[in-house]
Formats: C-alpha cells, sequence, structure tokens
C-alpha cells in the first residue's frame, strides 16, 4: 500500500494497550497501524525522518504516538464578565495544536433574545477561517421557554449537545430547575446530551453577600473567591442535576467537576446503575489548589468553579482511576492580566477563566502518568478516546485506528519544557504553570494528516479546522 505519510518506529498507545507499530496515513485518513509498514515502503527502518515511496517519513523513534487530544470544554473569544476572552480561534486553535490537541469543542450562547440558530451562526463565523484544528460546540439554552422548540433543529444540524448553567444570572445565561427539568426530557427525546455548569446560585449569592465589603476585600482580597464557595456549593448542584437525571431518564454531564463531594455523588450515581450521568474534570482542579489566591497575582487564578483543595484533587484522581469521571478537559477561557485587572479589589469583578489548551496533555502526562497515578493508555482514554465517543465523534476521532482521521500526536516520554507564556502560542501574558517542567508536549501534531506542529513548533494554517457534524452524544 502506498502511504503519504507514515510514523515510524513509534510506541502507539490506545486506551486499552500499547503496542510498537508503525502508523500509514493516506490524505486524512490512518490506512494502516502495523509492524514495519515504513521498512516495507522502503525507509524508515533505521531512524531519522526522511522519504519512502513517495511518503513522509516522521521517525518516532523512543516517542509514543496517541491520538490527538479532543478538548470538549472550551470558551474561544466569548463575550463574558465585562469582556471577551482572549484566546480566538486563532490563537486558541494553535495553543490546541501546540498542545497535542487537535478537537475542540465550544459553547454556542445566545445573547440577550438570540435563538439557538443564531448562536450557532454566531460562532461558526468567529471559527470560519481562522480555526487550525477541528472544532464543533455544544449549545447552551439559556431561555429554556425560548429555546426548547428550536432543539430538534439543532440536533439536526450535527449538534447533539446542550449546556445549562445554574449561576451566571446576570449573564442572562442561569437555568432553574423547570429549564434543567425540561431540557433532559427534552435530550432524552432528541438522543442528545445536556451538561450543566453545576453550582447552587441562590445560596452562593448569598454568602458573596455576606463577605462582600470593603473590610473583608482589603483583608482577604481574592482569597475570598474560594471562602464565599465552599464545596457545597458544587456537591448541592451536582446532586440535584442527577436527581432529574434520575427521574428524567435524560443523558446528563456534568462539566468541571472540582470536589472531592460530586465525584462521591457521580460515584454513588453509577453504583444506583445511573448509566446516563457522566462528569469531567479539568486538569487545574487536578494540580492546583486555592492556596494560589494567597499571592499577589491570586486574582489571575480565579474561575468558576474554583479550584479547590489538595483533598479533592486526590478524590479527583481517584475517580479517574475508577471511571466515575470520564474526561478531562480545559474549560479554557483566557484573560490576560490587563483583562483580570478589571477586579481592582473586588473578586466579585474578575473576569472568571484561565488559559489552558496548550497544557491539558503535559499537566495530565506529567502529574498522572509520570506520578504514577495513570497508565499511558489511561491517559489517552481520558484525553482523547473517552471524551470522542461520549461527545458523539467515537466513529472518526480519538483513537489510531484504520479509518479514523489522522489526528496524531508524538510525544517524548520523558523530555521535559519548562513552561513559560512567553514562548506560548496562547494569548495570555501569564501562565497558572509558569515555570513547571512539563512532559507530554506534542513533538509532532498532525492534524487530518496534515503536520501542524514540527519539533514543538506550530507551522500549521488558519481556516484549516474543520466543523464537526456529530450525530449522537452519551451513549457510550
Ligand atoms: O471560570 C470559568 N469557568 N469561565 C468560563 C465559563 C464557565 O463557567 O465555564
Ligand atoms: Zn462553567
Ligand atoms: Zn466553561
Amino acid at each position: 500500500m502506498k502511504f503519504d505519510t507514515i510514523i515510524a518506529n513509534g510506541t502507539v498507545v490506545h486506551a486499552e494497550k500499547t503496542e510498537k507499530a508503525d502508523v500509514g496515513i493516506v490524505g486524512e485518513k490512518i490506512a494502516a497501524v502495523g509492524k514495519g509498514l515504513a521498512k516495507k515502503a522502503g525507509g524508515g527502518g533505521n531512524g531519522g525522518n526522511g522519504n519512502a515511496n513517495g511518503a513522509r517519513i516522521i521517525d518516532a523513534k523512543g516517542c509514543y504516538v496517541i491520538p490527538g487530544g479532543i478538548d470538549v470544554h472550551v470558551h474561544l473569544a466569548l463575550p463574558f464578565c465585562g469582556t471577551v476572552s482572549s484566546d480566538d480561534y486563532n490563537t486558541g486553535t494553535r495553543a490546541a495544536a501546540r498542545g497535542g490537541v487537535t478537537t475542540v469543542i465550544d459553547f454556542a450562547i445566545p445573547y440577550g433574545e438570540e435563538s439557538l440558530q443564531q448562536a450557532v451562526d454566531n460562532w461558526m463565523a468567529k471559527a470560519r477561517g481562522k480555526a487550525c484544528v477541528d472544532y464543533t460546540f455544544h449549545v447552551a439554552v439559556t431561555k429554556w421557554r425560548r429555546h426548547r422548540d428550536e432543539m430538534a433543529a439543532i440536533v439536526k444540524q450535527g449538534l447533539p449537545t446542550f449546556k445549562q448553567f445554574m449561576i451566571y444570572e446576570k449573564e442572562g445565561w442561569q437555568a432553574d430547575d423547570a429549564a434543567i427539568f425540561g431540557a433532559l426530557e427534552k435530550c432524552r427525546e432528541l438522543d442528545a446530551m445536556l451538561l450543566i455548569h453545576a453550582e447552587s446560585s441562590r445560596v452562593l449569592d448569598e454568602l458573596i453577600e455576606r463577605h462582600h465589603n470593603e473590610d473583608e476585600m482589603k483583608q482577604y482580597g481574592a482569597v475570598l473567591h474560594g471562602m464565599t464557595r465552599p464545596n457545597f456549593i458544587e456537591a448541592e448542584a451536582i446532586q440535584r442535576a442527577v436527581k432529574w437525571a434520575e427521574v428524567t431518564k435524560g443523558r446528563l454531564y456534568i462539566v468541571h467537576m472540582s470536589t472531592a463531594d460530586g465525584a462521591d455523588i457521580i460515584r454513588d450515581a453509577h453504583r444506583r446503575g445511573m448509566d446516563n450521568v457522566f462528569a469531567e474534570t479539568c486538569a487545574q482542579y487536578l494540580v492546583l489548589d486555592d492556596s494560589a489566591f494567597e499571592g499577589p497575582d491570586g486574582h489571575l487564578f480565579a474561575c468558576c468553579p474554583q479550584i479547590k483543595k489538595k483533598s479533592d484533587q486526590k478524590r479527583l484522581w481517584k475517580g479517574i482511576k475508577s471511571g466515575d469521571v470520564c474526561a478531562i478537559s480545559t474549560d479554557t477561557c483566557t484573560f490576560t492580566r490587563e483583562q483580570k485587572a478589571m477586579w481592582q479589589g473586588d473578586w466579585t469583578k474578575i473576569p472568571m477563566g484561565m488559559p489552558g489548551l496548550e497544557t491539558l496533555l503535559p499537566i495530565v502526562y506529567t502529574h498522572g502518568v509520570l506520578k504514577d497515578r495513570m497508565s499511558v493508555s489511561a491517559f489517552v482514554d481520558k484525553c482523547c478516546t473517552t471524551p470522542a465517543r461520549i461527545m458523539g465523534l467515537g466513529d472518526r476521532k480519538g483513537a489510531i485506528k484504520k479509518g479514523y482521521d489522522a489526528d496524531i500526536a508524538v510525544i517524548h516520554p520523558k523530555k521535559k519544557i519548562k513552561v513559560d507564556h512567553a514562548q506560548m502560542e496562547t494569548n495570555a501574558d501569564w501562565s497558572p504553570y509558569q515555570g513547571w517542567n512539563l512532559a507530554g508536549f506534542s513533538r509532532t501534531t498532525l492534524s487530518r494528516g496534515k503536520v501542524v506542529v514540527d519539533d514543538y513548533k506550530f507551522c500549521g494554517t488558519n481556516g484549516w479546522g474543520k466543523f464537526l457534524k456529530r450525530e449522537t452524544a452519551g451513549n457510550i
């Protein structure tokens, strides 16, 4: 067989096993995975990049060859908190590629009286001509009574995942229990899935109000962000959403779960046989804790829900191991120092969110695989294979298999790179991981057969990324 590209001599990582094999690519697809493809084509046997029978040989000797990461939770160019998140489809997807992530799922959110269709059109326009890797959207149902009858048409366009926020009343995004209950019923009817940002808004508002005064803001600064969001704020909300999923039988996916308490609730739901409930966590909740709010840059680390305690990290890693936590994403929502400075000492005014796409795989690889918390196959499972499958991309993305899109990252098992925002593709002028030494950066990234990162440097093109239609979600 004649290949366009062969990734030779590497260890191919699947969610279930690893194998020494070459990967042969024709056009945008993986055409073969097997031993000696490069040798048979007349090259690549001894290491070194080159050409064989017209095929470009990418030597992966000593490296892992993994499916491109699937970040199912990003916000690019999101109007939010009085500003717009500063990684757009240009810098955001460049950052993704450099981090070995080849698919991003953003959230199309209607503003004001906009319809779901307008939100989708707006997000399509943000991505068109800019995206360097493939993308699709979850669609936010912010006005239940207006949007419920639009959901079927959105599913028909290949967008079977919806999102509701239990907080963010001021943004006009908040969904009440009736909306969540109704949306879960609707998702069941449409073979779709509902993603929920689970935080208990009324008690949260009460706690914020109690501490929202000059004296405490002077005394505690950004630490108040953590003080006003104890774990029960997330736990109560997850518990309630799980109850609505239980009675409606709708598919529920808890986004950015940050607490040990949340992981316990999901575990209990699974033990009761609820296979319609899923939960992701994000890389930051696995490695950062709320002591970050204490420094002069503490406000930079504010996101919703906030980073929690070391004990929560530990429980989330355990949930990953048990399978109760099925995916690791980033909730990338980048704000620059200048944007974060809008807080002026009042934590309720901090633009909430952090950069993350470029460091997702390195963080999870370094703190998961290299710290013996997970195998390299489990790493691929949680960052690539399972997220793809749950989000309805499991027929083309998230695995190195014949017929799948040739979305691949080649990572060195040990080589560490010091994180420095100034050297990165993200538009952030800071990093939550500044100065950390991380392995797992992509040496070579391919997006549908095209090399978009070579020797750790981005070399892709704007507009290469394609919109991905999906048929269903959550039924794994
Ligand atoms: O702080 C965050 N997470 N910003 C993005 C919006 C959200 O809640 O996901
Ligand atoms: Zn959220
Ligand atoms: Zn988010």
